[in-house]
């Protein structure tokens, strides 16, 4: 029975030492220590042994019990550690890998050169005012002195709105510019008036490389006492050299709008050949980017100016004119192909 306990007892730890995972673990357990294991039917016969053998065998086979309980404790608690290791390192992040590139937005080039023009006249203490793309014919036309009548309105091809609610037909139309926002601050406010105002106008017109049906507008307007064409000429040159650089050239020509008198039409020097003429400027040296003038004594008067008391000037932009000059941009439809090899040239 000795000789069958020390076999037993090198058996067991022998298998023990090969178990490499729990659940062998516990079958190796239920073999060699469970209720019905060969040492728990050793050790439950025990009592049928003499007397004199009782002792040793029984002390034998206490020692085989414990040495086989604590080592399998020790193995299991090994198999546990590992266990958990391997557990770690599966659930293991990599926190060195580099992230994927986050795509960033920027921002569109008319924002740009709107935002830049904003600030030149911002610097020289002008309000940034927005008004409807819906309006009144009469803001858009009649009150800056265009009537229906009027010959000039052929300039401005109109989208008219459709109206309900009892107004009738042909009051509503898409702002062809921004200059209605003239009369309407001019009643929103009383002098010294100087704002800016960015925004969309529409005309009813054919898309090609310099004409959109849909497009911007910058309009500003200066009105106080003792305001002069001088005023006029400096505020826009200013506005010139902080756009386009303080070496650029303005030129100012006599031009017509019905809402200012005298009308002026704004010119810089060409980009290109720096006023000795070539094919961008056609030839003449001078690229035109406003109108602009005098606000008429009419439109004043219309607002409930007096005009011996307050004069004014005007002007109007097209920015995306104005970010073709500086950019060297050809054709106006870029702005809105939405092609991002176009795009992404302005940050
Ligand atoms: N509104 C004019 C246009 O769209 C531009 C302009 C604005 C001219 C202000 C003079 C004064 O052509």
């Amino acid at each position: 029975m000795i000789e069958q306990l020390e076999e037993l007892k090198t058996r067991a730890l022998e298998e023990l030492a090969r178990i490499q995972d729990l659940d062998r673990l516990e079958e190796w357990r239920i073999t060699y220590l469970g209720k019905r294991s060969e040492l728990n039917q050793i050790l439950r016969g025990i009592g049928t042994l003499a007397p004199a053998d009782r002792r040793t065998v029984g002390q034998i086979a206490n020692d085989v019990k414990s040495v086989l309980e604590g080592e399998s404790a020790a193995r299991r608690a090994q198999l546990e550690q590992i266990a958990r290791e391997a557990e770690i390192a599966r659930e293991r992040v990599d926190v060195t890998l580099p992230p994927r590139p986050i795509a960033r937005g920027q921002c569109h080039p008319l924002s740009l050169i709107t935002e830049e023009i904003v600030a030149a006249f911002r610097a020289l203490g002008y309000d940034v005012v927005e008004g409807p793309e819906v309006e009144w014919d009469k803001y858009n036309f009649e009150m800056l002195n265009i009537p229906a009548e009027h010959p000039a309105r052929d300039v401005w091809d109109t989208f008219y709105v459709k109206t309900t609610d009892g107004i009738p037909q042909g009051q509503v139309v898409l702002r062809t510019h921004t200059s209605p926002m003239q009369i309407r601050v001019m009643q929103a406010r009383r002098p010294p008036i100087r704002v800016i105002v960015p925004g969309r106008a529409y005309r009813y017109e054919a898309t090609d490389a310099t004409h959109e049906s849909e497009f911007y507008q910058i309009e500003g307007l200066a009105v106080d006492e003792h305001i002069t064409m001088a005023d006029l000429k400096g505020t826009l040159t200013a506005f010139a050299h902080a756009v386009f650089g303080p070496e650029r050239r303005t030129r100012f020509r006599v031009d017509f709008f019905p809402f200012v008198e005298p009308g002026a039409e704004m010119a810089i020097d060409c980009h290109a050949c720096r006023g000795s003429g070539c094919r961008i400027c056609k030839n003449t040296g001078w690229i035109e980017i406003m109108g602009a003038g005098m606000v008429h004594p009419k439109v004043l008067e219309g607002v409930g100016y007096d005009p011996a008391k307050y004069t004014g000037f005007a002007f109007g932009m097209g920015p995306e004119r104005v970010a073709m000059l500086k950019y060297g941009i050809d054709d106006i439809r870029l702005f809105k192909t939405n092609d991002l090899r176009f795009l992404q040239q302005f940050r």
